[in-house]
């Protein structure tokens, strides 16, 4: 019972945590950001601004579960029911497989009729297969975890099942993870096993460590998850989402293990997050509306990425986007947009302002002829409409010479893209570039490198 107390006062207390940084946030850095905003020449700035009038609709509006959360915790807490893995037959010893107790423990959170925490205890580390957690649930469910959960190293594991998923939250309402444990995809095996480090081997796709899938007023916070077998977190078909204080790590030369993955998902917030990874520390796909990324420190990796969008000629719909305030070291790229040659659609009203580049090899870059494939891709007149995109406040260094990068489609330029105060130097103060196709852009105080001539 004293244990039971104990863990509503840390939730209760985590949540009160929660809403202080939710409000700061907002009175701080959002209604700063809308002052800034109202500040500015309105004509000089994308239409969406002036469109929906000074206070523009690109403001994150915080999600009210949030709030609900407190209420609940705070409300009914005695009422909560703890399922403890452990009660389930879990080990957490690191050689036992886990996944039935973790089914089982599920199954019995999920169908309670208060609301429940599936407790993942602390010093003790849990060996899962893929493992699906599906909802709806009865009523709502927090996931803590203390300790570490670790994937199975045996690749046959995922015989016959979806291979593209470890973990996967299928359809829940009021989710809740976090409790500041540890996620280890242990995706040493697969790496070893791409086509990105063995080109004689056929590609295949490698499970995501976890998937969020079309989940709604979901919570993902205080977590360290390491070594994905390919894509670390991806949020999909989401509505109302909070990321926050995740510490995201791979070794730069692991392939394809995004950090953050978002695609279908509409409000969602990622704060507070630590990413280093071999390919984009935050990847933003097609499907993707008023997501707003604050306070992201980055590298290595490729970079924070709007794309890839328009692979296959298909149609891509990417808006209100933004990034503010990241640190990028030694990754790639800093603020990338790239889309295939032949797609559709559109990526636009998308702000990138506040970063600071230690030896980023393209600052800034539009990329429309991204090509990631083993043959190389055929020149194709549709392409995917990239617009309204501003880039302010970006200093630091460049590994390259070049760094302002818009290569834009040929037949669909990229307009409205703005520009305003940029320092950009070479690695030993050395002059940098710009290079420019296809594009319609318009400076904003002092820009270095200069864009290039119109
Ligand atoms: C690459 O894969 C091939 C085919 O499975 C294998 O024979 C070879 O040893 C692998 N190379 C390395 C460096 O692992
Ligand atoms: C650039 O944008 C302005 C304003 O939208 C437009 O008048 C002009 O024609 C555009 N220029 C090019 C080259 O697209």
């Amino acid at each position: 019972m004293a244990s039971h107390k104990f863990l509503l006062l840390s939730l209760v207390l985590l949540s009160f945590n929660h809403l202080f940084c939710y409000s700061k946030l907002d009175e701080d850095s959002t209604l700063g950001y809308l002052d800034d905003i109202s500040s500015y020449d309105m004509t000089a700035y994308p239409s969406y601004y002036a469109v929906h009038g000074e206070r523009g609709t690109i403001a994150y509006q915080p999600n009210r579960f949030v709030l609900e959360r407190v209420a609940r915790v705070a409300g009914f807490g005695y009422s909560q029911k703890v399922v403890n893995v452990e009660d389930h037959g879990a080990k957490g010893d690191g050689t036992t497989d886990d996944t039935e107790a973790f089914e089982m423990a599920w199954k019995e959170a999920c169908s309670s009729s208060t609301s429940a925490v599936l407790m993942v205890p602390e010093n003790k580390n849990y060996l899962l297969k893929p493992i699906t957690f599906s909802g709806p649930c009865k009523s709502d469910v927090s996931v803590m975890i203390k300790g570490t959960i670790e994937a199975s190293s045996d690749r046959s594991d995922w015989n016959g099942k979806n291979g593209r998923h470890w973990i996967l939250f299928s359809g829940i309402q009021n989710l809740y993870v976090g409790g500041r444990g540890n996620v280890n995809g242990n995706g040493k095996i697969w790496w070893q096993n791409s086509c990105k480090i063995n080109k004689s081997l056929p590609c295949k796709d490698a499970p995501t460590a976890l998937t969020f899938y079309s989940c709604d007023k979901l919570t993902v916070e205080n977590l360290n998850i390491k070594d994905s077998q390919q894509i670390h977190v991806s949020f999909e078909r989401s509505t109302n989402v909070d990321v926050s204080s995740l510490t995201i790590t791979a070794p730069e030369s692991s392939p394809n293990t995004d950090g953050i993955h978002v695609t279908e998902t509409k409000n969602i917030q990622i704060t507070n997050c630590v990413i280093g990874t071999g390919d984009d520390c935050i990847s933003i796909e097609s499907g993707s509306q008023n997501l707003k990324a604050t306070n992201i420190v980055c590298g290595p990796g490729h970079g924070i990425s709007i794309g890839s969008l328009g692979d296959h000629g298909s149609e891509a719909q990417v808006s209100d986007v933004i990034v503010d305030t990241a640190q990028l070291k030694g990754t790639t790229n800093g603020a990338r947009i790239k889309t295939w040659q032949g797609g559709r659609g559109y990526a636009k009203n998308i702000v990138f302002q506040n970063f600071v580049m230690h030896d980023v090899k393209n600052p800034i870059i539009i990329d429309q002829n991204y090509c990631d494939s083993k043959t190389q891709c055929k020149q194709q007149t549709s392409a995917v409409e990239v617009s309204n995109v501003m880039y302010k406040n970006f200093k630091g260094t460049s590994a390259s010479e070049v760094a302002i990068k818009f290569d834009c489609s040929t037949n669909v330029p990229c307009h409205g893209i703005i520009l305003q105060d940029i320092d950009l130097a070479g690695g030993d103060g050395d002059a940098t570039t710009s290079l420019c196709n296809h594009v319609n852009w318009t400076k904003k105080g002092n820009v270095i490198p200069l864009p290039c001539a119109k």
